[in-house]
Parts: C-alpha cells; sequence; structure tokens
C-alpha cells in the first residue's frame, strides 16, 4: 500500500525564495507547481527551476518529503514541455490540475508509461494525483473513478476556486462564509469517490492561512470524516496538518483496547469496553486508526 500522505504543500515553481525554503520543511509531499502560481512569462523558468530542485534530491538535498510537481493541464501548450523537463527526473508523482474524469488520468498514464520506458525509469513508479474537481464535467465524473482501472492513482483531491469560476459562480462562499452547499457536496463526493476506488482522500486547501484555529477545526473535521490529507499553502500549515491527521494518543489507546477486547473474546461479535457496545465495525474502524499510525512511521 501507498505511504499515507497527510500534508501536501503548493510551492511556487518559479520563486526561488520558497523553493530554497520547501527543502528544510517537514510537509510529507510538496507540490512544486507550474501552474496556477506561474504567470506564463514565467512557465519556462519555473520548469528549469523545478527541474533544477528535483535534481538537488537526488545529489544533496535531504528532505524527507515526496517530491511532487503540479503540471499545466493536459490541453495546454505547456504540457509537452512539462512532461519531457520533469518525468526524466522521477518525481514521485504528478499533480493533474482540471481533468475532466479519469479520462485524462488514463491519457496522462499512457504519458508516463512511454517517458518511464525512454527513459529507463521504474514502470508506473510515478504516481497521480489529480485535482479531481476543478470543472462540471469533472464533478460529473467522479463516480467513474472506483470503476477505472488507473493503478497509478494516488488518491483523489478537490478544488472549490477553478470549479466556481468553471460554472459561473460570483463566490463559493455562503453567507456564513464557509463553502455554499454545491462545494460542501462536491467535497463529500470526493471523499467518496476516492473510498470506492481505494485511494487516499485528500481536502482542499484552506486559504486564510494566518488562521491557525480555523485550520485545526477544518483539518481535524476532515480527518474524522474520512479524509487521509489536505493540501497546503503556507509552512506554517504543515505541523497542524500532520498533527490533525495523525491519529492522537487517545485515538490509539482506544483502538488498541477495542482489537484487545475481540482478541480476549475470539467467539463474540460483540463486546463491550466500560458498557459501551462494539460491534465488528468498530473493529474494523479500530484496525483502521492503528492501520493510519502505522503508516507515519511513528
Ligand atoms: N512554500 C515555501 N515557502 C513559503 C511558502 C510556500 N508555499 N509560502 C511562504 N513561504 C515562505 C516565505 O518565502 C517566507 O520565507 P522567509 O521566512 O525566508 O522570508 C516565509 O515562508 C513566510 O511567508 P509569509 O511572509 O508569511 O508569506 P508570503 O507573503 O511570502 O507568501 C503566499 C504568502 C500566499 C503568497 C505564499 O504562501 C504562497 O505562495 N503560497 C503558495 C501559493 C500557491 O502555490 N498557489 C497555487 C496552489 S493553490
Ligand atoms: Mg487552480
Amino acid at each position: 500500500m501507498a505511504k499515507t500522505l497527510r500534508s501536501f504543500l503548493f510551492v511556487p515553481g518559479d520563486s526561488e525564495k520558497k523553493l530554497a525554503k520547501a527543502g528544510g520543511l517537514e510537509a510529507d509531499a510538496l507540490i512544486l507547481d507550474l501552474e496556477d502560481a506561474v504567470l506564463p512569462a514565467n512557465k519556462a523558468k519555473a520548469r528549469k527551476m523545478c527541474a533544477a530542485f528535483l535534481k538537488s534530491t537526488k545529489t544533496h538535498l535531504q528532505t524527507s518529503a515526496q517530491i511532487w510537481v503540479r503540471v499545466n493541464p493536459l490541453d495546454s501548450e505547456y504540457i509537452d514541455a512539462d512532461l519531457a523537463v520533469i518525468v526524466p527526473l522521477s518525481p514521485a508523482g504528478i499533480v493533474l490540475p482540471k481533468p475532466d474524469g479519469p479520462v485524462d488520468i488514463e491519457t496522462l498514464s499512457r504519458r508516463l508509461d512511454e517517458l518511464e520506458a525512454a527513459h529507463g525509469l521504474v514502470a508506473g513508479g510515478i504516481k497521480i494525483l489529480p485535482v479531481a474537481t476543478e470543472t462540471a464535467r469533472a464533478v460529473m465524473s467522479l463516480s467513474l473513478y472506483p470503476r477505472t482501472y488507473l493503478p497509478r492513482l494516488l488518491g483523489l483531491s478537490w478544488g472549490a476556486e477553478d470549479l466556481a469560476t468553471d460554472i459561473g459562480a460570483l463566490t463559493n462562499k455562503g453567507a456564513d462564509g464557509n463553502f455554499a452547499f454545491t462545494y460542501q457536496m462536491v467535497r463529500s463526493q470526493t471523499l467518496l469517490a476516492a473510498k470506492a476506488a481505494g485511494v487516499q482522500a485528500v481536502d482542499t486547501l484552506y486559504d486564510d492561512f494566518r488562521d491557525k484555529d480555523g485550520l485545526r477545526a477544518r483539518a481535524g473535521a476532515a480527518f474524522s470524516e474520512g479524509f487521509t490529507g489536505m493540501l497546503a499553502i503556507h509552512p506554517t500549515q504543515i505541523p497542524i496538518i500532520n498533527k490533525s491527521f495523525t491519529p492522537t494518543p487517545a485515538q490509539i489507546r482506544h483502538a488498541q483496547a477495542v482489537v484487545q477486547a475481540f482478541a480476549d473474546n475470539p467467539t463474540a461479535g460483540a463486546v463491550q469496553i466500560s458498557g459501551k457496545m462494539l460491534d465488528i465495525p468498530h473493529l474494523k474502524q479500530a484496525q483502521n486508526v492503528l492501520a493510519l499510525y502505522e503508516g507515519y512511521g511513528e
């Protein structure tokens, strides 16, 4: 099983300062961005800078983060050059913006197949994380992910900004400041599609990056709902996200107690701890928590 990644930090691919800083951060994954954070005039320069960053991780830069690259959309004029420059340096994965559905993941996979073979890389080694909800068509295709064979698919993430633009919305927020219903629905659909496809569910970014309490609340809720990780845009968000998506010591102790209670009663389908009934779904939940914890190697 692929390592569970809790925090994915976007790093603008044309920012010398931020790339330099990124190497020392404790994100589970960095996403070097060639897409929306980079103006058209800077695309070529960003590609070179990201290539240099990837090379440095093979020579001297010590980082525990997986290095991912967000390329430009498949129908953009930049995609050929993005893949030609980035793939030979074997990034951990490619973040694909604005796919219209799993068919675009298949297209990208075939391009990666060819490039991996041409450059002598391990076949299928480079994973894919789509931002799976950036167009209305993409949202209507979410249910196809579990039915499509996509061995490179690491997870599904979602975004609310480009979707709002695509559907002609003036804002993606409701009067209370939270995501409007359409985006909350899309978020839940992404979670369910990821789970049905057996891949990681990655929640969208929290854009008010100075609001640590708000992020903590959002990330904590996402973990409780089944999301396994979250996108980030600022270094201060990383420790909050990593902690929020790691089971707490109390959750671990409880999970161990549940597993133990069933082990102590091998013929029982239901047991109790402190007067609370536990049956098989609780056992599976406890096993999930322990598996997640082991996945982080802590
Ligand atoms: N990656 C790496 N370093 C970052 C960073 C990031 N995403 N965001 C900020 N930093 C660095 C800054 O360079 C600064 O470094 P310093 O201490 O050496 O001066 C430090 O962290 C503090 O940053 P701060 O001054 O608080 O913010 P800023 O004004 O420099 O940047 C943003 C604010 C929003 C522009 C920046 O966080 C950013 O570019 N985020 C990513 C945007 C992006 O990729 N969007 C596309 C995906 S949605
Ligand atoms: Mg975007």
